[in-house]
């Protein structure tokens, strides 16, 4: 469904607006964004970790998708977000949003969080809600995905990582340091998401 071209060229993957006009402005500063990071334990030696974590997973990412969505399908409340309201697969749409979902584990690892990764959160973020679900690739699934969901499945993105982080064969000592920086990472990334969710007071 996602072949290394793409991956390797992701300005080639429709609807990847990473760096793009298309994409939506992040209402956080960079200042912002330092102290998130901050919170999220982030720190150099992480994110020195987290190349190295890149180099690992690339090869991995698009089975990677294939097996978050696995855990997703078998619960109608969950699959029913890539369906069409009728319950059928739209195999469009997972096929569309696949390769930039494996281009987003890539980047988590290797992308500079600058400006227009920030954007790009915000973008994502939004995509999983009413403003802009569906929009990218034209489907007509369930428009908003409850936060709920988004933060509970935080938890599997993450634990099954380790598994492809421990095909690289290195001690288990580590495995567990590249996948503390790779958890650290994930739950700064899905943070920045649920700012399309909550009002700006609260979040
Ligand atoms: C930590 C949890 C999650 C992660 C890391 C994640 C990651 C992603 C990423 C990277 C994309 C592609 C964004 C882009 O367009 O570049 C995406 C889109 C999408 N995700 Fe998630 N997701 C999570 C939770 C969920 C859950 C719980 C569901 C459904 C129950 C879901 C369903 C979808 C759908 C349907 C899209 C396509 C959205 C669109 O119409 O543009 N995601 N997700």
């Amino acid at each position: 469904m996602t072949s290394p071209e793409q991956l390797a060229h992701p300005e080639q993957i429709p609807g990847y607006d990473l760096g793009r006009d298309r994409s939506a402005r992040s209402p956080l500063t960079l200042d912002e964004l330092a102290k998130l990071e901050a919170a999220a334990g982030l720190t150099d030696h992480d994110d020195r970790r987290l190349a190295e974590a890149g180099e690992i997973l690339t090869p991995y990412a698009a089975e990677m998708v294939d097996a978050w969505r696995a855990l997703l399908a078998p619960h109608p409340h969950l699959a029913r977000y890539s369906q069409h309201p009728d319950g059928t697969a739209d195999e469009a749409y997972a096929a569309a949003s696949h390769p930039r979902f494996a281009r987003w584990i890539i980047d988590v690892c290797t992308r500079p969080r600058d400006q227009a990764w920030l954007d790009y959160q915000h973008e994502i973020g939004l995509r999983h809600t009413h403003q802009k679900k569906n929009q990218t690739d034209g489907s007509d699934s369930p428009e908003h995905i409850p936060m709920r969901y988004l933060l509970a499945f935080t938890g599997p993105v993450i634990a099954t990582t380790r598994e492809f982080l421990a095909r690289s064969g290195r001690p288990a000592d580590d495995i567990d340091a590249l996948h503390a920086a790779f958890t650290k990472a994930v739950m700064l990334n899905v943070t920045l998401w649920t700012r399309a969710y909550v009002a700006t007071e609260d979040w």
